[in-house]
């Protein structure tokens, strides 16, 4: 990956986990509106992405991709500049197989003619997904997929104006663990950011949004040591307006998605999203924390049958604690500056990033929260004290 082309995770909308393939222009430049006038364009979701069924079932005579003009009737490069206009950048979605997981047409074969479309189009960002992809030559399903994903590599990083590249590759390895493992060793050589655990439950999708966002959180405390300035783990969507979520488990959705630097895409009807959402997406302190310069992901510290407790290094020496309670009921807990890799004769200065509220820290954190909700500290050493990473930390499991 080239750290220029991306040196913070991305932050923005698509339309995927809320509407599936219901998409058209006006759902695109309503949001787009709405992103503006409710302040999430200002404090940095600056991106509009296209996700599966943009297109029409057929390519043109001469091969190249076309939009669904029923759906958008005034074309994606009116949509690209509207964008701009407006002040995001639209990206787009194409499949590495013979079709998107929607069925349209797949890039494959077409990747070098597709990437030239997009990019005339005014589309600056990729998601490159992994539907009908079948193995060639004799070689296995994890090495067609890097042969694939290495040619999109060289093609979009060779553009005169490279494209951001959102591979979801190891997903479809996520039940798999060696060759899981063997996709995750490459993805990041070779793009921007990488899905790697399976879909976060959509609008309509039966079944538990909660169990669906932990799934993915447990993915991704398994791949803490691959994140790094320029390329970024992918959990996949914050989805602040599903039903069966409760205000704590979209804020703690929130809250591990920033701790972790991780792509804070919002998969949301935004205009429908009530004041309390919009703010808890608005936190500007987790957004720092999200865009932070140093790129590293929170990593466990420890995990009981109550508590995650999560933590990493912010750039100006600062060290972030994320507390998670997983469990069903309201719980108490102490995390000792020890175990946070802190010198426990020292007093620290703790900012909790829900609340805004100072506070002294000694020896340890002592708090109580309810079921599934999250605190957020951000710890600041005073002169003289030390913060080392701590020695429980772990940045690679495969539990
Ligand atoms: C896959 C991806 C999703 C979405 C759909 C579209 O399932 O993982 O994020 O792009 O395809 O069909
Ligand atoms: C399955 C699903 C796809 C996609 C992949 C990757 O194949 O059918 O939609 O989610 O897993 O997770």
């Amino acid at each position: 990956e080239d750290v220029k082309l991306l040196p913070t995770p991305p932050m923005g909308f698509n339309n995927w986990a809320r509407f599936e393939c219901d998409l058209n222009e006006t759902l695109f430049t309503d949001t787009a509106k709405s992103m503006v006038s409710r302040g999430l364009l200002d404090v940095g979701y600056n991106r509009l992405n296209l996700d599966d069924c943009w297109m029409t079932h057929d390519r043109a005579a001469d091969g190249s991709l076309q939009w669904n003009s029923t759906l958008f009737p005034n074309g994606i490069p009116w949509l690209a500049k509207f964008a701009k206009q407006h002040g995001f950048h639209l990206g787009i979605y194409e499949d590495s197989g013979n079709a998107t997981c929607g069925g349209y047409p797949g890039s494959y074969g077409h990747e070098k003619q597709d990437a030239e479309t997009f990019a005339d189009w005014g589309i600056d960002y990729l998601k490159l997904d992994g539907c009908n992809v079948f193995a060639e030559d004799g070689r296995s399903d994890a090495e067609e997929y890097r042969v694939r994903y290495h040619k999109w590599h060289n093609i979009l990083s060779g553009m005169e104006d490279p494209l951001i590249f959102s591979e979801s590759a190891p997903a479809y390895f996520c039940t798999n663990d060696t060759d899981w493992a063997k996709v995750m060793d490459w993805v990041p050589y070779y793009g921007e950011l990488a899905r790697h655990s399976d879909d976060v439950i959509t609008f309509y999708a039966e079944g538990s949004p909660w169990e669906s966002i932990m799934a993915n959180y447990h993915f991704h405390t398994r791949v803490v040591r691959y994140q790094m300035p320029g390329y970024y783990n992918d959990p996949d969507f914050l989805i602040p307006d599903h039903p069966g979520l409760s205000m704590d488990e979209k804020k703690s959705h929130f809250a591990i998605w920033a701790s972790s630097g991780a792509p804070l895409i919002i998969s949301a009807y935004i205009p429908d999203l009530s004041d309390d959402e919009i703010e808890f997406l608005s936190n500007k302190d987790l957004i720092a924390v999200d865009q932070d310069p140093l790129a590293e992901q929170a990593a466990l510290v420890s995990r009981d049958s109550h508590f995650d407790v999560l933590s990493r290094s912010l750039a100006n020496g600062d060290r972030l604690v994320t507390i998670l309670n997983t469990g069903k009921n309201t719980a108490s807990t102490k995390v000792s500056l020890e175990k946070l890799g802190l010198d426990s004769t020292c007093q620290y200065r703790a900012r909790d990033l829900w609340t805004g509220a100072v506070s002294t820290i000694k020896k340890s954190i002592d708090i109580t929260l309810d079921s599934h909700a999250t605190s957020v500290y951000r710890i600041t050493p005073p002169r003289g004290c030390t913060s080392v990473t701590p020695t429980g930390m772990v940045f690679d499991t495969s539990s």
